[in-house]
């Protein structure tokens, strides 16, 4: 069965789903997206990462290309045409194609995509395992809190991740702070067992899943702390982990060659993941 994506207003097999040469997407990154984890047939946390889509879109001028109900009647298309059970939906809004100019005329007409992945069903034993991440220098600019399809310096620090065995890259600022992973919000437990997470500002992309993590900490009665921690304090805490809608909650257990704490996945960690896995299962 071909894959099938929409693209513009049509339904196209992937091997015909193609964009103008001159779509600013392409050509400046002039556009912004959504990846959204799709558990047991269901969207989890939709309306939030369409609220994020919103906000994107609003800090770059640039205008939804069909209205949000309609979006979401193409997004149950697509998953409904490729019968996706799990796995993720991507949505890529552009500014739109027009003779290649840094400048954009008004009005341009924005290209939208979305297409569907499949993955395994993630079980709760799978996403246990603990990981290990390196520090690389954070080189983004200074809007991380759009979530633009301009990724280059996330590419490169997440390949060099996976060349040296990590899984991820925990991007370091000028002062030594963490911010964020390339494509993962990042979280510490102190021996004082307190939660901490860099707070939602320009310097990171403020995660659904952070979100909802936050939430659940709550209702565990957690002691959270959203504050900024260096890389040395992260790399002298008790439990560390990542949170993102395709890596979920996922355990950290070495920054770059040092152990975070015993080098095992921790209970506060367990216990988060635990009630996230019960949080998805039950989503509605
Ligand atoms: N990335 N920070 C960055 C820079 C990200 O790219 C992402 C998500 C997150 C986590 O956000 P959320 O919990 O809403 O997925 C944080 C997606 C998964 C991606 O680019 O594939």
């Amino acid at each position: 069965m071909p894959r099938i994506a929409y693209v513009n207003g049509k339904y196209k097999t992937h091997l015909r789903a193609n964009v103008h040469i001159e779509d600013r997407g392409f050509q400046f990154a002039d556009g912004v997206y959504e990846v959204i984890y799709i558990y047991n047939e269901r969207f989890i946390d939709i309306e939030m990462h369409l609220d994020r889509l919103n906000r994107s879109l609003r800090e770059l001028d640039i205008s939804w290309p069909v209205t949000r109900r309609a979006l979401n009647i193409i997004i149950g298309e697509v998953v409904r045409r490729n019968r996706v059970k799990n796995g993720n939906i991507y949505i890529q809004i552009t500014r739109g194609s027009s003779g290649r100019d840094f400048s954009y005329p008004a009005n341009l007409r924005p290209s939208l995509i979305i297409y569907a992945r499949k993955t395994i069903k993630d079980t709760i034993k799978r996403s246990i395992k603990g990981h290990k991440v390196v520090s690389k220098p954070d080189i983004r600019w200074k809007r991380c809190d759009i979530k633009t399809v301009s990724l280059l310096p996330a590419v490169l620090a997440k390949q060099a991740a996976i060349e040296l065995g990590a899984i991820e890259a925990w991007l370091v600022d000028e002062e030594g702070m963490v911010t964020e992973g390339t494509s993962s919000n990042v979280w510490i437990i102190t021996f004082d067992n307190e939660l901490i997470t860099r707070p939602a500002n320009n310097t990171i992309l403020s995660g659904v899943t952070r979100k909802t993590v936050l939430e659940l900490s709550r209702e565990m009665g957690l002691i959270i702390k959203e504050r900024a921690f260096s890389l040395s304090e992260a790399k002298l805490s008790k439990e560390a982990f990542c949170t993102s809608s395709t890596a979920l909650v996922k355990p950290i257990v070495q920054i770059d060659m040092d152990k975070v704490g015993n080098g095992k996945v921790g209970p506060l960690t367990r216990a988060l993941i635990k009630n996230y896995f019960n949080y998805i299962e039950n989503f509605i």
